[in-house]
């Protein structure tokens, strides 16, 4: 028995809107960011409980076990996941999310005969299982379960092709005469299509396909709201589709790329190339006391941050050291790339939790200019963010993407582990430039030493 009359349902699912549209007006900043997950939160819960509360709902201790398992899965791993592997979470989420609607579409196709609901019913069927395998290729490349590099084999455009004008097939049979088989056919050949459409993107692109295959499951649920007569749905999707199309477009233009070229790009051998054998050239490696007497007595410092010390945790020793250089009347600023890390603003979130000023992070457009008059670039666990293969080699996976002109710079000092590549897996040929020097270890005893070094001098 339904306890909401209509008009209250109709109410509540306002105020669930509303919710998720203050959710992602927070969640534009990371001051508010907590308060905008916090609101999204309060309304997911309040629309599901006014489901509850307005449907006659069937096999309801079925969909509670469903919801224990769901929580009892997502909870653990949502707690237990790191920040540098935030991505692949929401990755796995996502493809979660466009698999459940279209599972959902498919059973709905025993409940009706209208054309337009079942056109309905194939598109959510199609997108899901697109943003399913699609998801879940991704989230194998970002954990390196697979290789993060494009995987292309010989005709592989053809099946691709061919996959795709199947499935427009399968879904304009399903829709004619409403067949079961032919549904599984769609959602098979959807999944497909997923896996065929992720394999070739290379590694450094796959965080803006995570984006679009968003925008994608937002779509999918929009439309499961038509098939469903749900309107919330209808507007948390739209949302969803949205706010995933503003940030693919706003990675892709980051990374100097078209979308039709990431997702593309390596059918025409675009992004396929670059070196992935490492050269055992000599480089300059350096000391932390070495390190702390250029930082210290150099007029302008520019820190890179990128990936690595997130890893190394190195967010408040890096906020140190940049204080105490400047207690010293050097001019410290950070260079941001829109890239760097594994999440989109990852190196603004993880140098706002060290309480750097906002004032000292300077993006890429703006720090670039900066790079001729520094004395000193400390590139801090970054290493594609500053590859000057973006600029030089046509065929490596990150070439046209911006970088931080850090060759620029009088001196160079590199902190990471190791000779090992970054994210895209190529050589980078400013490690083995005269004016770089490396001082090798975990990002965060390096700094840690520098630190130490810089203020004893
Ligand atoms: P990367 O190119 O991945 O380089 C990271 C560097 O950090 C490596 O050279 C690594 O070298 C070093 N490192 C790792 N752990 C370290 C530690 N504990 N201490 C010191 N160094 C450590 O990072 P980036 O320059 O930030 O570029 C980001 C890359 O990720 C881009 O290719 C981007 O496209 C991709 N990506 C970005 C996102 C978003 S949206 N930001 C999401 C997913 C992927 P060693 O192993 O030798 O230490």
């Amino acid at each position: 028995m339904s306890i909401l009359t209509p008009e209250w349902t109709a109410l509540l699912y306002l105020v669930s809107a509303v919710c998720f549209i203050l959710a992602l007006k927070g969640l534009s900043s990371p001051r508010h960011a907590r308060r905008g997950n916090l609101i999204g939160s309060a309304g997911a819960l309040l629309a599901v409980v006014t489901v509850f509360l307005s449907v006659k709902l069937e096999n309801i201790p079925l969909i509670l076990a469903a919801i224990a398992v769901g929580s009892a899965i997502a909870v653990p791993i949502a707690r237990r996941v790191q920040m540098t592997q935030m991505p692949q979470l929401v990755g796995g989420f996502n493809g979660v999310g466009g698999g459940a609607a279209a599972l959902v579409a498919v059973l709905e196709l025993g409940h009706t005969d209208d054309p337009w609901v079942r056109i309905a019913i194939v598109f959510t069927m199609l997108i899901g299982a697109i943003s399913f395998s699609g998801s879940a290729i991704t989230v194998l490349k970002l954990q390196e379960l697979m290789t993060t590099r494009p995987v292309l084999f010989p005709g592989l455009r053809w099946i691709m092709s061919i996959a795709v004008l199947a499935s427009v097939a399968a879904a304009v049979l399903v829709v004619v005469t409403g067949s079961w088989i032919w549904a599984v056919a769609l959602l098979i050949l959807g999944l497909g299509v997923g896996v065929l459409l992720v394999l070739p993107v290379g590694g450094a692109d796959v965080p803006i396909v995570i984006s679009l295959l968003n925008a994608f499951t937002g779509i999918a649920v929009a439309a499961s709201g038509i098939v469903l007569e749900n309107v919330l749905l209808v507007v948390a999707g739209t949302l969803v589709g949205a706010s995933g199309t503003i940030l693919t477009m706003a990675m892709a233009k980051a990374m100097g790329r078209g979308v039709t070229g990431i997702l593309f790009g390596a059918f025409k051998g675009g992004s396929t190339a670059g070196s992935t054998e490492l050269s055992d050239r000599p480089v300059r490696s350096s000391s932390a006391e070495d390190v702390a007497v250029q930082l210290g007595y150099a007029q302008n410092v520019v820190i890179v941050p990128g990936y690595g010390l997130a890893v190394a945790q190195g967010q408040h020793t890096i906020a140190e050291l940049a204080t105490a250089l400047e207690d010293r009347g050097v001019h410290v600023v950070f260079g941001i790339h829109p890239v760097a890390g594994r999440m989109p603003g990852h190196m603004n979130v993880l140098l706002a939790e060290a309480n750097v000023p906002y004032e000292s992070l300077k993006e890429l457009g703006e720090v670039n200019p900066e790079f001729k008059s520094t004395d000193v670039v400390l590139v801090v666990g970054a290493n594609d963010v500053v590859n000057p293969a973006a600029k030089s080699t046509p065929g490596s996976p990150i070439y046209g993407m911006p970088i931080l002109e850090v060759g620029d710079a009088n001196q160079i000092v590199f902190l990471k582990r190791s000779m090992r590549p970054g994210f895209a897996g190529i050589e980078n040929e400013l490690l083995y430039d005269p004016k770089t020097e490396l001082l090798f270890g975990d990002a965060k005893d390096s700094l840690s030493q520098v630190l130490a070094a810089v203020k004893a001098l």
